[in-house]
């Protein structure tokens, strides 16, 4: 375990390197099954699912497109999920097949505000990949289809995510103490 400071804030050594890459490599094969003889497309929710995506999508054996898109909800330590707006989505996802790569789904407000809008445009299907999920903080239900790991209703830095715009760096999840 090591104490790291981001910003006014300690945080502890929560997920290691090792135990993240091992579960996004069975994600990802869990994936490349599901998902067999089909071309899915990816959309990576920005910022903090950088890192994720990059490393999930490297690790899928199927052909599979991606796209990177920004939504605004996060400020500080505390989640508004109030959807603004997305910028990058270019693809038209008329009958195809799409999974929505997040970093984290805390509230479950930013996924809830935003699907609708992908619905709309009538994809084949819809799933959401998240590596991380805080099943004490829901209050927007969502079906995740594939979840690297349910974490207490702590808040988390590290491997994408950040706190106040630093910590995504990372290599390691921190949680703070
Ligand atoms: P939700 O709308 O409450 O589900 O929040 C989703 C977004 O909030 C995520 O994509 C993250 O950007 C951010 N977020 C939620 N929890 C944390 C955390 O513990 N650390 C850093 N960012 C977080």
């Amino acid at each position: 375990m090591s104490i790291i400071k981001v910003h006014d804030k300690s945080f502890d050594t929560y997920l290691s390197e090792e135990v993240i890459q091992q579960r996004i490599k069975e994600m990802a094969a869990e994936i490349s099954r599901d998902y067999a003889g089909k071309r899915p497309l990816f959309i990576a929710i920005l910022n903090g699912s950088f890192m994720f995506a990059a490393d999930l999508f490297k690790h899928l054996s199927i052909n599979a497109e991606i796209c990177f898109i920004k939504l605004a909800s996060y400020k500080g330590m505390k989640s508004s999920g109030n959807v603004v707006t997305s910028i990058g989505l270019e693809d038209d996802l008329f009958g195809k097949d799409v999974v929505i790569v997040e970093d984290i789904v805390d509230t479950g407000k930013t996924l809830h505000n935003f699907l609708p809008k992908l619905l709309h445009q009538q994809p084949k299907s819809l799933k959401i990949a998240s590596l991380l999920h805080k099943p004490e903080a829901t209050e927007y239900p969502l079906q995740l289809d594939y979840i690297g790991f349910d974490i207490p209703n702590k808040f988390v830095v590290g491997y994408g995510l950040d706190y106040d715009g630093l910590g995504r760096n990372l290599k390691e999840i921190y949680q703070l103490v």
